[in-house]
């Protein structure tokens, strides 16, 4: 595995995110700069803001990034960049930056997926990437992958729809709280009764490992309209958060079980910001505990957007040899699989 210190540049969405790696996984910076707060009016991103934005952000951001690892950027061996998916006046920032460094600093560029980011993030410091079954739950994506190791992976099942952080944030608009809401329902959840409400869970079928929330949504909807003061009082606003957060926890655990059980692996791998939600981490170690299984978490500051797993990420393709040429274009709908 090659020892070239890495620079990696996250911008696929609303945080710009700069992190310097030594492989296979020391972080010697990991810097996030959030504009969660800018976008919280719109009640969601804004991709000509989070664009914007970005551009006034990388370049102090980079800087402070390499003074934090105490590197020159002369130091670096190679820089990286999300090329996507995500939001293409976004992305453009990120990948542009580091393509420009590249060429100045005469270093190696590398487009890489955001997805495969989350994806390996449980693994960050590893040298191997073990087969596992990994559910990937984000703002923007939901699925269930098979990885045998890095760079081989099979789409087990995805959303049909909404995405489950997106299910967390769209029910959280509906309650008045605010974006990005899935923590707030998190952390409301903690003094509600999960068993207060029966919010549906679609496609039980126990071979289907699709995802679908949108139901869910509506459902939080009607249920609202028809009774407008329950969310008025403490109780009422924490049961209904407990019972939304059981729904939506509750069919990615049970999924992710067939998805285990199917794939006939027995290791789990949990990514993605809603992998910091603390119902569903406490139920995976309790399937993964019952079962025998094992259990692979990313740290809560991993699981959110963040340059650090794109860095190492690239350790992986870096040492398969792989480099983008700098004509590379962004590609916002790449997935994996
Ligand atoms: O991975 P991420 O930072 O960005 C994307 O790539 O989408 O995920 C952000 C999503 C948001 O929808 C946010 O509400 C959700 O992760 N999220 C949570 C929690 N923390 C973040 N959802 C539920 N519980 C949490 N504790
Ligand atoms: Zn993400």
């Amino acid at each position: 595995m090659s020892a070239t210190t890495i620079l990696a540049i996250e911008s696929s969405c609303d945080e710009t995110a700069a992190a310097v790696l030594r492989p296979p996984g020391t972080i010697l910076s990991s810097l996030i700069a959030s504009q969660a707060e800018l976008h919280s009016r719109f009640g969601g991103v804004v991709p000509e803001v989070a664009s914007r934005n970005h551009l006034l952000a990388i370049d102090p951001l980079v800087r402070r990034a390499l003074e934090e690892a105490g590197i020159s950027a002369n130091d670096l061996g190679a820089v990286v960049a999300t090329s996507g998916p995500g939001l293409a006046p976004a992305l453009l920032v990120g990948a542009s930056y580091a393509k420009g460094l590249s060429l100045a600093l005469g270093i190696p560029y590398l487009a890489l997926n955001h997805l495969e980011g989350h994806l390996l993030s449980p693994f960050l410091g590893s040298e191997e990437i073990p087969p596992h079954v990994a559910l990937l739950v984000s703002g923007g994506h939901t699925q269930l992958t098979m990885v045998r190791g890095a760079g081989d992976y099979t789409v087990m099942g995805r959303t049909l729809d909404d995405a489950a952080g997106e299910a967390f944030d769209k029910v959280a608009k509906l309650l008045g709280l605010s974006y990005p809401g899935g923590i707030e329902i998190d952390r409301l959840a903690e003094q509600g009764d999960p068993r207060a409400h029966e919010f549906p869970q679609a496609l039980p079928e126990r071979e289907n490992l699709d995802f679908s929330f949108s139901g869910l949504k509506t459902s939080v909807r009607y249920f609202l309209e028809k009774n407008p003061a329950m969310p008025k009082t403490t109780q009422g606003m924490a049961d209904i958060c407990a019972s939304v957060r059981q729904a939506i926890v509750g069919v990615l655990l049970r999924k992710t079980e067939h998805a285990v059980v199917a794939s006939g692996l027995r290791r789990i791998a949990l990514s993605g910001g809603v992998a910091a939600n603390r119902a569903l981490r406490e139920g995976m170690m309790n399937l993964c505990q019952s079962k025998g299984w094992e259990l692979h978490l990313p740290s809560p500051e991993l699981s959110t957007d963040n340059a650090a797993m794109m860095a190492f990420a690239a350790v992986h393709h870096l040492a398969m040899g792989e480099r983008s040429p700098v004509i590379r274009e962004i590609s916002p709908q790449w997935q994996v699989g």
